[in-house]
């Protein structure tokens, strides 16, 4: 476009971050172990996540933070384990009362809570009685939910039920955020998947019930799948891909129902998850007020022949799912993109692509819960990191962002990740992705000092202004 529409006057300036992967203070105040705290294979120099940021005890501090940049809203998860310790049994009074201080200290800020109910971490005692594979964990998941609501829905006006589904699905076994715990991984994770889906479903319906007025949406991780060339095979891989990947997940939030040509895939590979009755009834009346979705980069994929074995496709259930299938499609690098420090592709064109792909979908109000550039950044003599780089890679995504509002997608808000520096889910905290340097290194606590890096001020224009700083 020549001419740009303005960012709305009422946009969600916001952050986000995980409770894992910021708060620490992982077994105080009575909280239960989750899946992430019981972990003991740990990728070589990852940090664990008991310290984190310290955000537990420094909330205030960082709350502060977020309001100088001139937030008008915050992401964060709610650490199931801190509400209910084992996942089903009794409610955690000082955790409740820990979200409870934290949202009342953002709203005192002006600043509105956009809340996640659930970011990768399964409760350890839920885990060991079958995990999500098991209905167990779907029934605790909508009793936790209840609970938020009575707690939190006259105060939390904006939700979200389970942060990336599609990507613990596809890699959480891989990541350690899921356990495949039969011998048939691949069945078990589409059965957990339907699970959570029911869980969803359920949620959303009762925070309907209770709150009419609040909104309540899916938060999954969508990327743009381009084919690798105009030749047919490869489109037709690029919508394999794109099914499998995206509409699986955004049609069963959405419609309630399974997208016809991700069935088939699953039909085909034997590990369709069981449906039980009323179960399908329970998806479809369950509706988003909006579609949040986290946007890092594109995938490229080509066309997989029967009988060639895709190229990197692993022995495991979810790496497959990653690599390719024969038959189905393979993942392939795309030429003609960048890669980050940390080798994702760099693709602020197809941010634009995903928006327009999802509203003429859903036609659905969209909020971007994730979003950003990981990067080792150093912290420099006048207390100051010179992330030139992260303002660059924001830049251009909010510039695709702002193409995408002309073209006339409905967009709500932007939520980068991160409003802090924390704890990568597995590459430590060397790679960090936030507007405020949380000074510790993997094995060294330091001082966990905070410090404004130069696109913290660089967003704060932005959000004063209302507009992308020259
Ligand atoms: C998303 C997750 O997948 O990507 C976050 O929701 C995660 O939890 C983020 O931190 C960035 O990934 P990573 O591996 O760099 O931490």
């Amino acid at each position: 476009h020549q001419r740009l529409k303005p960012f709305p006057q009422d946009f969600l300036w916001s952050a986000s971050t995980s409770a894992y992967q910021v708060e620490g203070a992982w077994d105080e105040d009575g909280k239960g172990p989750s899946i992430i705290d019981t972990k003991t294979d740990l990728p070589e120099g990852t940090s664990d996540f008991t310290v984190a940021s310290d955000h537990y005890h420094r909330y205030k501090e960082d709350v502060a933070l977020m309001a100088e940049m001139g937030f008008t809203a915050y992401r964060f998860s709610i650490a199931w384990t801190r509400i209910v310790p084992d996942g089903d049994g009794e409610v955690n009074p000082a955790g409740v009362k820990f979200y409870h201080d934290l949202i009342d200290e953002l709203l005192a800020h002006g600043i509105e809570p956009i809340v996640t109910m659930f970011h990768f971490d399964t409760p350890a005692a839920l885990n060991e009685k079958g995990g999500w594979a098991s209905r167990t964990t779907t029934d605790a998941f909508v009793r936790y939910a209840n609970i938020l609501f009575d707690e939190y829905g006259s105060k939390v006006k904006y939700w979200l039920t389970i942060n990336e589904q599609n990507m613990m699905i596809m890699l959480g076994v891989k990541l350690g955020i899921i356990d495949a715990l039969t011998d048939n991984p691949a069945r078990e994770l589409m059965q957990a998947n339907h699970n959570m889906f029911l869980a969803q479903a359920r949620t959303m319906i009762a925070s309907h019930e209770k709150f009419p007025e609040n909104k309540i949406g899916p938060a999954p991780n969508i990327s743009y799948v381009y084919p690798a060339s105009p030749k047919p095979e490869d489109v037709i891989a690029a919508d394999n891909f794109n099914s499998i990947r995206n509409w699986l997940y955004l049609d069963l939030a959405v419609r309630g129902e399974y997208n016809s040509v991700a069935w088939a895939y699953l039909e085909e590979k034997g590990i369709a998850p069981e449906i039980a009755e009323g179960d399908l009834e329970v998806l479809r009346a369950a509706k988003p007020d909006f579609i949040a979705f986290n946007y890092y980069n594109t995938s490229t994929v080509a066309d997989a022949p029967f009988g060639e074995n895709p190229d990197g496709r692993g022995a495991d259930a979810d790496q497959q799912i990653a690599a390719g299938e024969e038959g189905v499609y393979k993942a392939v690098d795309n030429p003609h993109l960048v890669k980050t420090q940390f080798g994702w592709e760099i693709d602020p064109v197809g941010m634009r692509m995903t928006y327009r792909a999802i509203w003429d979908r859903y036609r659905l109000p969209l909020i971007v819960t994730e979003n950003g550039l990981g990067a080792f950044d150093e912290l420099t003599e006048d207390g100051r990191v010179h992330d030139d780089y992260r303002i660059e890679y924001l830049r251009r995504h909010l510039e695709q962002t702002q193409e995408a509002i002309t073209d006339g997608v409905e967009i709500l808000g932007y939520s980068p990740w991160t409003a802090i520096d924390l704890v990568s889910t597995h590459q430590g905290v060397a790679k960090r992705y936030g507007f405020v340097y949380v000074d510790r290194t993997e094995d060294d606590l330091r001082d966990l000092a905070r410090y404004r890096k130069d696109s913290f001020y660089w967003y704060q224009e932005l959000i004063r202004t209302n507009e992308l700083p020259a």
